[in-house]
């Protein structure tokens, strides 16, 4: 990934556009092999986190043979730092509801789901109304495709995919094994596409415009823009469309508030990245920490030197601990192990190789835990202790 490039605000997603119907109608009429090929050819990803292209995820679905079929939006929302969904439901609606009917269309699937974010009960009237809008249109074209809201009930797991369809199943929250995938084996074990709610906002954008206006932003394997959500110690909090492919540094040259020591990438379960390495990182889909380009779902959370580094992350691991969902060993236990550990090192119980010990728990969750929440507590954990090693010890 190249990173000579300069920050870019675009504005996609919250351009109030009222052709929605004109979308809807003319987007149901085309092929859906077309569909899914100006998806393919804009090269958008999901914006959730993983990066999982998203025209192969609606095609996969689409080949899956079945009558019954769902179409699920994720505004679960769980991630600390992350508060852009919801700005998009409320500003926006009838883009993510007209995204969700076309993706019917391709998969061949009458029923779609928001699965809304429980203390996001303030927007679900006006949600409710968009909807009832929404399907008053959708009779009127004789489309049959219903869409519904259910609520979440407030854990951070239940924004994993599988955890998500298990909790709207009426089960606990925790999840499945993986492969089947949700293409195959989704919600009621039916063939379902699941997306965040911003990569359904961007389709409308490429089902109006066409791929190109899309592919022509952001940098090679990562296309397009992306909203930011930034928050901590900066002049200007708030959500921002950027093109994808900036380098950090030209991210804290226009949030920073000139003292930023560190930047965390992605929320609680991405990494932090400190001052000394901004310019050699690009924020980006390719690669990890040290591949120079970090993926985000759009949670930036800036560090002055104000603040302790262990605090901060004191509160991710109390995070992690309180939000496991318990299903398996290596998280349910390694959450405990890392806080407890930490705290032992910084009070002095240990000496400070015992953190040499502590990154080998995190490294073995990584290769060991069920799901990404245990797999990414890796993430928080060896970038700070690596590079705020001193902020951590008596
Ligand atoms: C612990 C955990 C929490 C997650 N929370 C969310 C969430 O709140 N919203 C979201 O869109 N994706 C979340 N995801 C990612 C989803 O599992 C899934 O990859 C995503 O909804 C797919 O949509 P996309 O392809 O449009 O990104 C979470 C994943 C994990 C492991
Ligand atoms: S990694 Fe954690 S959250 Fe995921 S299944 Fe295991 S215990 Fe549950």
């Amino acid at each position: 990934m190249t990173t000579n490039y300069q920050l870019k605000r675009v504005d996609f997603i919250f351009k109030n556009e009222n052709d929605w119907e004109e979308v809807l109608s003319k987007n149901i009429e085309r092929p859906s092999q077309e569909l899914i090929n100006e998806l393919i050819s804009s090269e958008l990803k999901g914006r959730g986190g993983a990066g999982f292209p998203t025209g192969l995820k609606w095609k996969l679905s689409a080949e899956a043979v079945d009558e019954i079929k769902y179409v699920i939006c994720n505004a679960d929302e769980g991630e600390p730092g992350t508060f852009k969904d919801r700005e998009i439901l409320s500003r926006v609606p009838f883009k993510v509801l007209t995204a969700m009917a076309v993706c019917g269309h391709v998969i061949g699937a009458k029923e779609g789901y928001i699965y809304l974010r429980g203390e996001y009960f303030f927007l679900q009237p006006e949600l409710n109304k968009a909807i009832s809008e929404f399907e008053y249109y959708c009779k009127e074209i004789n489309l049959d495709f219903k869409i519904k809201i259910f609520m979440g009930s407030g854990a951070y797991i239940c924004g994993e995919e599988t955890a998500l369809f298990e909790s709207m199943e009426g089960k606990r929250g925790e999840p499945r094994n993986k492969p089947p995938y949700p293409s195959s084996y989704g919600y009621m074990g039916k063939p379902t596409v699941i997306n965040n709610v911003e990569t359904l906002a961007h389709t409308f954008t490429i089902f109006k415009y066409g791929a190109k206006r899309f592919y022509d932003l952001g940098v090679q394997y990562s296309r397009g823009s992306k909203l930011f959500s930034v928050s901590g110690d900066t002049p200007k909090p708030g959500i921002y469309e950027l093109e994808l492919g900036m380098s950090l540094a030209d991210f804290v040259d226009e949030f920073g508030d000139g003292d930023t020591k560190a930047v965390q990438v992605g929320g609680a379960s991405g990494f932090l990245v400190p001052r000394k390495r901004f310019s050699e990182t690009a924020i980006g889909f390719q690669g990890k920490l040290t591949g120079i380009s970090l993926p985000t779902g759009g949670s930036m959370m800036l560090f002055n030197s104000s603040r302790s580094m262990f605090n901060v992350l004191d509160n991710y691991l109390e995070f992690f601990r309180e939000e496991s969902c318990g299903q398996c060993t290596p998280c349910r236990v390694g959450c405990q192990q890392l806080l407890k550990g930490i705290k032992a090192v910084k009070r002095g119980e240990k000496n400070a190789q015992y953190l040499d010990k502590l990154m080998r728990l995190a490294e073995t969750m990584q290769y060991t835990a069920k799901c990404g929440l245990g797999q990414s507590v890796a993430n928080s954990f060896s970038s700070i202790v690596e590079n705020f090693r001193e902020e951590m010890i008596y």
